[in-house]
């Protein structure tokens, strides 16, 4: 008898954390106990990080000693950054990003140690470093020169002023701020859920957030922001957006990317909070023209029949990427900046993992033929 097959691991848990919790019915979201919309409203990116890594908010000194491990961290070694020099010019920054935590785990002397104390150093050096990656990637491959990060600025702060060479408007900052706080965690998420299970194998957190950093590059996960901004200027030049709703997603059965949500079946909690900040920042720029394509499709998938009967919101990449877009983050850099948050929610939960690990080996329902009688090479046909 057929063994029973939860396709794509739909409802199965995998594992205890104290981390994050999803309510997919009600559109909530918690990290270690708080809510998303109070870390929204008033948390840094570095409290949240010291948050999902010890278990509770940070006292000032604790947050100031935070802030200032992170600055010494963030520079990168001159051999990482030549080797960034080298890469190909095309390459696809998720592909850069995923090579260049590799090879700094190269030149990492705790790369294979796996106690708490070297895994909260390497998670403390990766959270660091990752802002600087993205950042020294988009100038390099650009013909400029990348520039070297601050110790006066807060981690938000300091990605804009590496990215663009001067400081960010506040606005700006607290966009970029909010966006960080809003990905650093949920649930048990596909790329999450890979980092656990490299790590169940005892692996170390290089190649567990290698690994995961390839899982979050697909469309279906951490991709969909850099795949909806590329759809939402499709939208802008079809004769309207109505038009290209009926067309593409009626007529064709093309997905909305940034809708849909395996474990939501209300609205994002995260969405409605970027929509704000989409708003905020695009009422002061002109850069915004796709805002409202966005808001205008959004509208006709809400209320669509086919949206409304299987729950199909808008998700978190979907305003990210308008909100992304008025920073000045090019489209290809969006799914590096979902890592530069969720490297908190990584680390956490590999260091979470090893602190009760078991290995994860799921089994395969087997569908292939049976007792096939051994057939010699020189008698095989290839029919
Ligand atoms: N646009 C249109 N229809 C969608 C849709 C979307 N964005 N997302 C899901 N659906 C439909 C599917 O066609 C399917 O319809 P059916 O029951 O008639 O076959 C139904 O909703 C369920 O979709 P399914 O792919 O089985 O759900 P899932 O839980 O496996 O996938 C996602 C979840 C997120 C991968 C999916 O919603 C999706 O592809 N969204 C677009 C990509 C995206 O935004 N990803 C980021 C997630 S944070």
């Amino acid at each position: 008898m057929a063994e029973e097959l939860k396709k794509g691991l739909e409802g199965v848990v995998v594992a205890d954390t104290r981390l994050s919790k999803v309510f997919g019915d009600i559109g909530k979201l918690i990290y270690v106990g708080y809510d998303i919309r109070d870390l929204a409203a008033h948390a840094s990116f570095e409290e949240v990080v010291y948050l999902l890594w010890y278990g509770k908010l940070p006292t000032q000194p604790q947050l100031n000693q935070l802030q200032a491990r992170l600055h010494a961290e963030a520079a990168l070694h001159p051999s990482i950054l030549q080797a960034l020099k080298g890469y190909p010019t095309g390459a696809h920054p998720m592909a850069v990003l995923r090579t260049a935590v590799s090879q700094i785990g190269l030149n990492d002397p705790d790369a294979e140690d796996n106690s708490q104390d070297a895994n909260y150093r390497k998670a403390l050096s990766l959270t660091a470093k990752i802002p600087t990656i993205i950042a020294a990637w988009a100038r390099i491959r650009a013909g400029k020169e990348p520039v070297a990060p601050r110790d006066d600025l807060g981690l938000a702060a300091n990605f804009l002023w590496m990215l663009h060479g001067h400081e960010a408007s506040q606005a700006e900052v607290n966009a970029l701020n909010v966006y960080l706080v809003l990905l650093a965690d949920h649930g048990m998420n596909a790329s999450t859920f890979t980092s656990r299970v490299v790590t169940s194998t005892e692996g170390d957190m290089y190649s567990a957030v290698v690994a995961a950093i390839g899982s979050l590059k697909g469309p279906k996960h951490g991709g969909a922001n850099e795949a909806a901004m590329r759809m939402f200027r499709e939208v802008a030049e079809a004769p309207s957006v109505k038009e290209w709703f009926e067309s593409e997603v009626k007529g064709k059965g093309r997905r909305i990317m940034g809708m849909g949500h395996r474990v939501y079946k209300a609205p994002d909690p995260r969405a409605a909070i970027l929509k704000q900040h989409a708003q905020a920042i695009c009422g002061t720029s002109e850069k915004c023209v796709l805002l409202g394509v966005a808001e205008e499709l959004e509208a006709l998938a809400l209320a669509d029949p086919y949206f409304v009967e299987r729950s199909l919101y808008a998700n978190v990449d979907y305003y990210s990427a308008i909100v992304l877009d008025a920073i000045g983050i090019e489209t290809d850099m969006m799914t590096p900046m979902f890592a530069m948050s969720r490297i908190a929610g990584w680390s956490a939960h590999i260091i979470e993992q090893w602190n009760d690990n078991r290995l994860i080996r799921p089994r395969g329902n087997y569908v292939g033929p049976v007792d096939l009688a051994w057939v010699p090479l020189d008698e095989r046909r290839d029919d």
